[in-house]
């Protein structure tokens, strides 16, 4: 049974999660970077400095959303980044930073599902994912779509939040579990999008489960980086 954004409404978890994050998208952007004190754009800095060594030429970012991971990824200047999402919302947001920012040659975000994605067989050099596997419809359909798209021996790398160890996770949990909600209710106004978040991270698979998705879904190599006392996991595989 999938943890569904607005569980007392009817519609897939794919709906649903497409009209969440067109309800957040106008705050997504500053509420990410403040609740999470600034922390994600050190793990998509990480993440991107993995795939600098394979100077991939196009790469694909699922679940792009407002095009962070996307805009992180300039730092290894590749010739392309095509960032797709079910979230017109989100990728409007997108496309205004892309403009001011002056990337709109080098980014190119399109209107897609990861399930189902719009490109030929064999035609990435590489694929990110950052906080976006969580929110599939089918993980392994989608997982299965990523290796499609991707040329053989490439690099395909997923940032997803986890659950911590240690003394760490009492806090974390309460941050999680208490004070995100109410401040994500008080800021984006979408009564639900903040709790949907630390019920889908229980319900996800993380950690030996997740890779083992990944493994199913034909990448090989694979391995896993825990960051901040496990609350962000990076998993990395080839095709
Ligand atoms: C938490 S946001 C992450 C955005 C961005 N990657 C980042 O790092 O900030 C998750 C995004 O996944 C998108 N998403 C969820 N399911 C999707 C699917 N099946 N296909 C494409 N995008 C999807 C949502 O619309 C949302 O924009």
């Amino acid at each position: 049974m999938h943890v569904k954004p607005y569980s007392q409404k009817t519609g897939t978890k794919k709906d649903q999660v497409r009209e969440m994050f067109d309800n957040i998208s106008p705050t997504y952007d500053f509420l990410n970077h403040f609740l999470s004190l600034g922390i994600d754009k050190r793990w998509r800095k990480k993440a991107i400095e993995r795939l600098a060594k394979g100077k991939p030429s196009l790469i694909l970012d699922i679940a792009t959303g407002t095009g962070d991971f996307a805009i992180e990824a300039q730092s290894i200047s590749p010739e392309k980044v095509i960032g797709v999402d079910i979230s017109e919302g989100m990728l409007r947001r997108g496309r205004v930073k892309l403009r001011k920012k002056g990337l709109l040659e080098k980014i190119e975000m399109v209107c897609a599902d990861s399930e189902n994605l719009p490109f030929n067989d064999n035609y990435f050099d590489a694929a990110i994912v950052a906080f976006g596997v969580r929110n599939f419809e089918n993980l392994l359909k989608g997982l299965r779509e990523v290796n499609r798209v991707l040329k053989p021996g490439k690099d395909f790398l997923v940032l997803e939040f986890s659950k911590p160890s240690g003394l760490f996770k009492l806090m974390f949990n309460f941050y999680f579990k208490w004070v995100l909600p109410i401040l994500g209710r008080i800021f984006s106004r979408d009564t639900r999008a903040y709790s949907y978040l630390p019920e889908s991270v229980k319900q996800f698979p993380d950690g030996k489960d997740f890779m083992d998705y990944m493994a199913r879904a034909g990448f090989q190599q694979i391995k896993a980086q825990r960051f901040t006392f496990g609350v962000c996991t990076l998993y990395s595989g080839k095709k």
